[in-house]
């Protein structure tokens, strides 16, 4: 009842097309049940001698057109009329199709959308614990399933309710005992139906459930192909496929089994019913009990219904599927997503930052404990540490990412836990490591936060991120589109791309999380001074290895388990005894080594 609700609600606005729709599938249901009593009334009373039994309208045409006589004369009227009747039905049912794709086309639409604007909505969290490909596969084939049971299945649905119940008045109303021996083997079709549904559901879902890991499969080592070749592993996966692709058709063969033992039951059940009808009909005839018209008329519609009921029984099938996609994509839409988080100041932000007693843990895990700093506007603050340390961490603090435990964090004097995601982000810029890049141009990546900047300044911030020169050696410049995952710029430019990103954003505070590491030393001086000359009043985080990288910062931190254990500037730390002073001297003599 709830899934109806949900359903209800996605047709919102195309809701007048959808009962219009309705509309036309009731009437073209209602003009199938016309043709019968035509025949019914030619054989009975035209043919035969029995009275008219008619609607008074078509009694007093008959009359009026000469009686029975007339007819018997003109039987290619009946016919026409048959045939007329029947290109009626067939223009209700073109345009209730049309209107009916429409419909679920448009449900299909804003399932889809809707499900996009949750989906980003989201926190970040959600993706971190969630596999993106499970993601994927809600976004596609779940959204394919519920549209297939909109647009096909569900109409088809109501399309065999009432052409069921149409028959079933019609059959009742014409003969009630016949109707009796008609239905009595329905309730073994509708015990065969439940038999049959929880083995056909399971056989389905395995069907989709293999599938969906050779898709897996397939998408994991286009992505990783070089891996896959760069080991010599070819041979190896293939047979890995094969299995798969093995496991995949044997699904397929055990639902079509399913399938055959289903319909062939089906048949049977559905032979013997009509045969009941035929030899009951008969002695009814012979009885005087019933005409000849009457039995052929009723026949037609007891086996419109049966056609109908078995139908049903089929579509049970794909309305299990749906209500599993319908849960999947609900599992989705339930999460919770990120509210706005608090107030959006007009202004920018200055970029005085403070950390006082902050503490953090990722479930039970405690990730950083009792950090304690402060930033001046304009400062720069270098950040030194082992992989794992918790310097990420640190700065997706920052921008809310997630929220800390313990302690406060302020920007401008104000708790962020007051501010806004929206205002943070605005004004904290973040370039990761590994940043992504999407497969559209250069140009479109670097504008990804201001779009419609002009060129002049997407061409300022690349040169600040000293990969100007780079990009013109694209083949189209800045019109270059960039492969899939970025792989035609080499991961240097990457990050410098990231770095013009950020840039043209004009964040006062900046933080580089150990995004030069994959450029050379000189290039990383060369762009840490042009991003001084770009903003002097920015607030920097740098966080790197390259001790060189963090000499000129006004504050160092040292890292070690989610802790501060050094503090000071270059000067201090390379007079203690510590992390920073033992790195210093290995990059030294490492440095007099290449220079040697
Ligand atoms: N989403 C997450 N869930 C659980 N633990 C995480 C998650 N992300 C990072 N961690 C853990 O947090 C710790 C700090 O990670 P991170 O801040 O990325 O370190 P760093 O940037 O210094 O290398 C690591 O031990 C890492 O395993
Ligand atoms: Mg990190």
């Amino acid at each position: 009842m709830e899934k109806l609700r949900f359903l209800w609600a996605l047709t919102r606005g195309r809701r007048w097309m959808f009962l219009f729709a309705l509309a036309l599938l009731f009437t073209s249901s209602y003009l199938a049940m016309i043709a019968p009593q035509v025949t019914r009334v030619f054989i009975d009373s035209v043919i035969g001698a029995k009275p008219f039994d008619a609607p008074p309208f078509i009694l007093s045409w008959i009359e009026g057109a000469g009686g029975a006589e007339f007819l018997r004369a003109n039987l290619w009227i009946g016919a026409a009329v048959i045939v007329g009747v029947g290109l009626l039905y067939a223009a209700f049912q073109y345009f209730f199709k049309v209107m009916s794709g429409e419909v679920s086309e448009f449900i299909g639409k804003n399932t889809r959308d809707r499900l996009y604007a949750h989906l980003v909505r989201l926190p970040y969290d959600y993706f971190a614990r969630t596999p993106s490909g499970d993601i994927l596969q809600r976004c596609s084939s779940d959204i394919g399933a519920i549209q297939g049971l909109l647009s096909d299945d569900l109409m088809s649905i109501l399309s065999a309710v009432i052409m069921i119940a149409l028959n079933a008045y019609m059959m009742i109303t014409t003969d009630r005992f016949l109707t009796i021996v008609a239905l009595s083997l329905v309730p073994v079709m509708i015990l065969l139906n439940v038999a049959v549904k929880g083995k056909m559901s399971r056989a389905f879902e395995a069907r989709g459930g293999r599938d969906d890991d050779l898709a897996g499969f397939m998408h994991q080592h286009v992505q990783g192909i070089r891996v896959v070749k760069a080991f010599g592993r070819q041979a190896h996966e293939r047979l890995r496929f094969g299995a798969l692709s093995r496991r995949a058709g044997d699904a397929v063969r055990d639902s079509e089994y399913a399938q055959a033992y289903y319909w062939s039951f089906w048949l049977t059940l559905f032979l013997m019913q009509t045969a009941m009808v035929i030899v009951f009909g008969i002695f009814r005839v012979s009885a005087g009990a019933s005409t000849v018209g009457t039995m052929v008329a009723f026949v037609t519609y007891a086996e419109s219904l049966l056609r109908q009921l078995s139908y049903f029984g089929y579509m049970m099938i794909s309305i299990t599927m749906a209500q599993v996609a319908l849960k999947r994509l609900d599992d989705i839409l339930g999460e919770p997503v990120e509210d706005a988080g608090g107030e959006s100041p007009d202004a920018p932000a200055k970029g005085a930052i403070e950390f006082r007693g902050v503490g953090f843990a990722y479930g039970e895990k405690q990730i950083l404990e009792d950090i304690t700093f402060s930033i001046e506007p304009g400062q720069t603050v270098g950040i030194l540490g082992k992989a794992g340390s918790g310097k990420s961490t640190l700065m997706q603090l920052l921008i809310r990412l997630y929220d800390y435990g313990s302690g406060s964090i302020t920007l401008d004097g104000r708790e962020i836990r007051g501010l806004s995601r929206d205002y943070l982000r605005r004004n904290i810029g973040i370039v990761t490591q590994d940043p992504f890049l999407f497969s559209r141009t250069v140009n479109e990546n670097i504008t990804m936060a201001a779009p419609g900047a002009p060129a002049g300044e997407v061409e300022a911030a690349a040169c600040v991120a000293c990969v100007d020169r780079d990009i013109r050696e694209f083949k189209e410049g800045y019109e270059t589109v960039l492969g899939e995952r970025g792989t035609t710029v080499s991961g240097g430019q990457r990050q410098r791309i990231a770095i013009a990103q950020a840039v043209i954003r004009g964040c006062p505070v900046l933080a580089l999380d150990d995004s030069l590491s994959a450029v050379d030393a000189e290039t990383d001086r060369r762009i840490r001074a042009e991003l001084q000359r770009d903003a002097k009043g920015r607030t920097v985080f740098l966080i790197s290895h390259r001790i060189d990288t963090l000499r000129a910062a006004d504050l160092i931190l040292v890292m070690e388990g989610g802790r501060i254990t050094q503090r000071g500037d270059h000067e201090a730390l390379s007079n203690q005894d510590g992390l920073y002073r033992r790195i210093a001297e290995i990059q030294q003599a490492a440095g007099r080594e290449a220079t040697a």
